[in-house]
């Protein structure tokens, strides 16, 4: 239900709470100029909307209000089809509602997985009806975070609009069993590797014992992998040994070995480390406004609770040089039994390809965050170098990060948004995957507008009485944004950026 006020009469837009859902975090409606603005600017996002517009008070209306509902009625007519939306709800079972939760939700709602109750058969989806379908109104499952006006990407997670009314008018109908399921509800088996059968598997030699409560620090792995020779990764596959204890993994790669690196030479190969900070952020480092990081470690990618190891384009890859040494980077949580967990990659190796795929983590050293300050932001800008495709952009933070922007200049177009997440949520290290790459070219600016809530106002803040550093640590704060790309295949990370 919307309430668009600040009109003569209220208009209720009723999409099922798609309306709201969708929009709540860029709009805020207020008057007609506005609600006008809004559907011109919004028209794309509108088309896939069915609608329906009650105008709750027809008699009275002003004709300013007659003619901005006109305006509603005239843009969304095309899309409401013959008759009024309401009609065509028809009542659907389980049977209609249980492959969406297949689709989109069972990936974590499923036993062993990060989610508190499994939603595979009927039974166990019956008691969570109605959050079902508060969680599947507001949006907040699945979790997603971009401002779905600012840019397309391929892996967003949110339902679709008839998907969303399917489940409300499910859960309003009483959210009936319907006929008996074909397959019971199991779900599909989930096979070994999603990413078909890899060519190479690095796994933690030992396990590591995860206790059953208190937390534990975050646990550095340096496996090498002893390749002879360059290969091209085309599909990777991060997959953790005890998932209910495994918060997220990030794998990073040394393309010449580590040892040149005297802290990560510091780690044993093969030996799991806990360390309250990170050897690889915590050298001293230039307070420097726009730091581009990949050249001597590279991201290669992250496991991420319900994460389905990222696709790369057709014909790119990444490259895994000769000699090169992973490092596993984990975050455990304990979670009331003590469980051992053996963590491992997949790799499947290919030809060389057209693209290479690269990643870097564009940062801002010069942060510090005042205590209790309520909105501290910092914009941060990087200057490419050479031509690329934006394929991807991950912006991270810690507990108090609350809102993230990335907007490319080109030397020849106006600033472009790219991403916005309005409400950042430190729990859901989303990479925003573009829908189709982005070609910029060299001399391109990249800026990242990130922000942060210091204040006791922030739920998340672990200690608002405190001014906060740049850190790797979770008390402490990062500016982040990975940023992944392609370029061809014979550039080197050092010649991506221009480093100033
Ligand atoms: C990426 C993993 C993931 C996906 C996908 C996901 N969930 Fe969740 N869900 C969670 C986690 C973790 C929690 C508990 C913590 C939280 O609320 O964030 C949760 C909580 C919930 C809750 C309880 C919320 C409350 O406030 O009581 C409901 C209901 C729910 N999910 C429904 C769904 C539905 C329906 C879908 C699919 C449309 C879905 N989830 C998709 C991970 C996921």
């Amino acid at each position: 239900m919307f309430l668009v006020k600040g009109f003569d009469a209220d208009v209720h837009m009723d999409g099922g709470g798609l309306w709201p859902a969708r929009l709540r975090s860029s709009l805020r409606v207020q008057t007609n100029e506005e609600v006008i603005d809004m559907l011109a600017s919004h028209s794309t996002q509108i088309r896939r909307v069915r609608f329906q517009c009650l105008l709750l008070a027809r008699t009275g209306v002003k004709p300013a209000w007659t003619s901005a509902a006109g305006l509603v009625l005239a843009l969304w007519s095309p899309f409401l089809g013959s008759g009024p939306a309401q009609a065509e709800v028809s009542q659907p079972s389980f049977v209609e509602v249980e492959p969406i939760l297949r689709a989109h939700c069972q990936a974590c709602h499923q036993p062993g997985e990060v989610a508190p109750m499994s939603l595979r058969t009927f039974e166990e989806v019956r008691p969570w009806a109605r959050a079902i379908r508060r969680v599947v109104a507001s949006g907040d499952m699945p979790p997603w975070f971009a401002d779905p006006t600012v840019g397309e990407f391929r892996n967003d997670a949110r339902l679709s609009d008839d998907e969303i009314e399917t489940v409300i008018a499910w859960v309003e109908a009483g959210a009936p069993q319907g006929a008996p399921l074909p397959s019971g509800g199991a779900g599909a088996e989930t096979p070994e590797w999603h990413i078909g059968s890899p060519d190479l598997v690095v796994e933690m030699p030992e396990p590591f014992l995860v206790p059953a409560q208190g937390s534990v620090e975050y646990v550095y792995l340096r496996m090498p992998t002893n390749l002879g020779e360059d290969r091209w990764i085309y599909a990777l596959e991060v997959q953790p040994g005890a998932r209910s204890v495994v918060h997220h993994i990030d794998l990073l790669v040394c393309p010449r070995g580590c040892e040149a690196d005297a802290d990560l030479a510091a780690l044993e190969p093969g030996v799991a480390t806990q360390l309250a900070g990170s050897p690889i952020t915590e050298k001293p480092r230039p307070r420097s406004e726009s730091s581009v990081d990949g050249d001597d470690l590279e991201f290669l990618a992250s496991f991420l609770p319900g994460g389905r190891p990222l696709q790369l384009p057709p014909g790119a890859a990444r490259r895994l040089a000769a000699g090169s040494e992973l490092i596993l980077n984990i975050h455990y949580t304990p979670n009331g039994a003590a469980v051992a967990d053996q963590s491992r990659v997949g790799f499947v190796f290919g030809p060389k390809p057209e693209r290479r795929v690269l990643s870097f983590f564009l940062d801002n050293w010069t942060l510090w965050i005042p205590a209790g300050q309520a909105d501290y932001e910092l914009t941060s800008s990087a200057w490419l170098a050479e031509d690329v495709e934006l394929l991807g952009l991950t912006p991270h933070m810690h507990s108090r990060g609350k809102a993230a922007t990335v907007v490319v200049q080109t030397p020849s177009e106006a600033p472009e948004p790219v991403l916005s997440v309005p409400r950042y949520d430190f729990n859901w290290q989303i990479t925003y995957l573009f829908e189709e790459p982005k070609h910029l070219p060299a001399g391109t600016r990249i800026d990242t507008i990130l922000s942060w809530d210091n204040s006791a106002d922030n739920p998340h803040n672990p200690d608002p009485t405190r001014d906060v550093p740049w850190g790797r640590q979770t008390s402490d704060e990062m500016a982040s944004v990975f940023v992944t790309l392609s370029v061809p295949p014979d550039t080197e990370p050092s010649e991506v950026f221009a480093r100033r």
